[in-house]
């Protein structure tokens, strides 16, 4: 065997024997169920938070902008791939956000990839929740800035952190997350602002799972009512607004110098018209619905009382299990009972923390809630009674 394909099949089979192995399902989504294996089940896995990817008018939107505009973009967008629509997306955007400007990428990933090295580099320092999402960190190791790792949430750790180390850099800057993704948490916005305006820090937050749920809509920092205090708002239009796209709102100079500077703005195509133009119809129903971008919350906090966890923060509501085994083993049993909940494992989470994530949406029924609420209290309470009752 080659040793390039020795290496792939020794990897692949140490991660399956850790329950690691990671493998795809064909998943055919009507917005609310999932088809998977010719069975229909109701998806709890799903980030589009507003049903909104299936929504007519969104719908409608991307199949106009294909007729107009073609499928692709053709180029980067500083070459010719600038078609009208992302200008239109940048500016309602900017105007949900509360900021001067918006500057779209071709994904969250990309965006954090390309903002966090545009901004920072070697003799700069980055601190950044240790929670936060991949991208995050992957944005700032490429920046080559010093980077610490504060306690999850945990706002004395990074002033003790900056108070430590800030002196020695140029520029520094938090990262964090409006809500993390696999927790379903918030961060705390208002007393991390204030401590990076006492040390000359940059705040940026990630809200991927803020925009279209929080806020009215508007995201975390609105929720919080402390827009004008975090000058990078990014996010990603693959959730709540039901297409693809990620995102940074911030002020007019820093969106003309990320326009200049960010790489994988500058190296990589521009968006599809299709993705934009459902962007912008689902920024529509957004800014104009503020009933409807409430009942995703509303929904985890009903499972959550129901089932006698702390109440939700947001949509998504993490059922820590622990080992990644027995993480998949309740996704089947859930599976078998026609849902669709799906394990996340480390290293998407931290060692010894598998759990299930559960992700509501508008359109979600009640009855279904509830049922799914009644499996897993017994389910939980079969395979540790400890834990059902924690
Ligand atoms: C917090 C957070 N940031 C960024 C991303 C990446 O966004 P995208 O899916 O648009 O690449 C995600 C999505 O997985 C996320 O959860």
């Amino acid at each position: 065997m080659h040793s390039l394909d020795r290496f792939a099949s020794d990897k692949l089979a140490h991660l399956e024997h850790a329950s690691l192995r990671r493998v795809l399902a064909d998943s055919v989504r009507d917005g609310l169920y999932v088809e998977r294996g010719g069975r229909k089940l109701l998806s709890f896995s799903c980030n589009d938070y507003l049903n909104l990817s299936h929504h007519p008018a969104v719908k409608a939107a991307a199949m106009a902008a294909i007729e107009l505009y073609g499928a692709g973009a053709g180029a980067s967008r500083l070459v010719t791939g600038n078609h009208p629509l992302l200008t239109q997306l940048e500016e309602k955007l900017a105007r949900l956000k509360g900021t001067d400007a918006a500057c779209v990428f071709g994904s969250g990933y990309l965006a954090n990839f390309g903002i966090i090295p545009a901004l920072t580099g070697r003799d700069d320092l980055i601190l950044i929740d240790r929670l936060s999402h991949a991208c995050i960190h992957a944005g700032a190791q490429l920046s080559g800035a010093a980077c610490l790792i504060f306690d999850h949430n945990d706002t004395s750790h990074a002033e003790t952190l900056l108070k430590a180390h800030r002196s020695r850099y140029r520029h520094a800057l938090l990262v964090t997350e409006g809500v993390f993704s696999m927790d379903g948490d918030r961060a705390p916005l208002m007393p991390l602002a204030s401590l990076c305006q006492a040390f000359d820090c940059w705040f940026m937050i990630d809200d991927a799972h803020g925009l279209g749920v929080l806020g009215d809509g508007k995201g975390s920092a609105a929720e919080t009512g402390c827009t004008a205090n975090i000058p990078l708002q990014m996010g990603t239009l693959s959730k709540a607004a039901g297409s693809y796209g990620g995102y940074l709102c911030a002020s007019k100079p820093v969106i003309d110098l990320i326009k200049t500077r960010a790489r994988t703005f500058i190296y990589s195509t521009g968006l599809p018209p299709a993705s934009a133009a459902a962007a912008c119809a689902a920024l529509d129903i957004i800014a104009c619905d503020p009933s409807l971008t409430r009942l995703p919350l509303a929904k985890a906090q009903h499972f959550t009382k129901r089932l006698g966890l702390p109440l939700a923060q947001s949509p998504i509501v993490p059922l820590i299990i622990g080992a990644p085994e027995d993480a998949l083993a309740a996704s089947q049993f859930l599976s078998s009972e026609g849902f669709l909940v799906t394990a996340i494992r480390p290293p998407t989470v931290p060692a010894g923390t598998a759990r299930l994530r559960i992700a509501f949406t508008a359109a979600h029924p009640d009855a279904g809630i509830e049922r799914l609420a009644l499996l897993l209290a017994a389910y939980l309470e079969r395979q540790s009674p400890c834990l059902a009752s924690s």
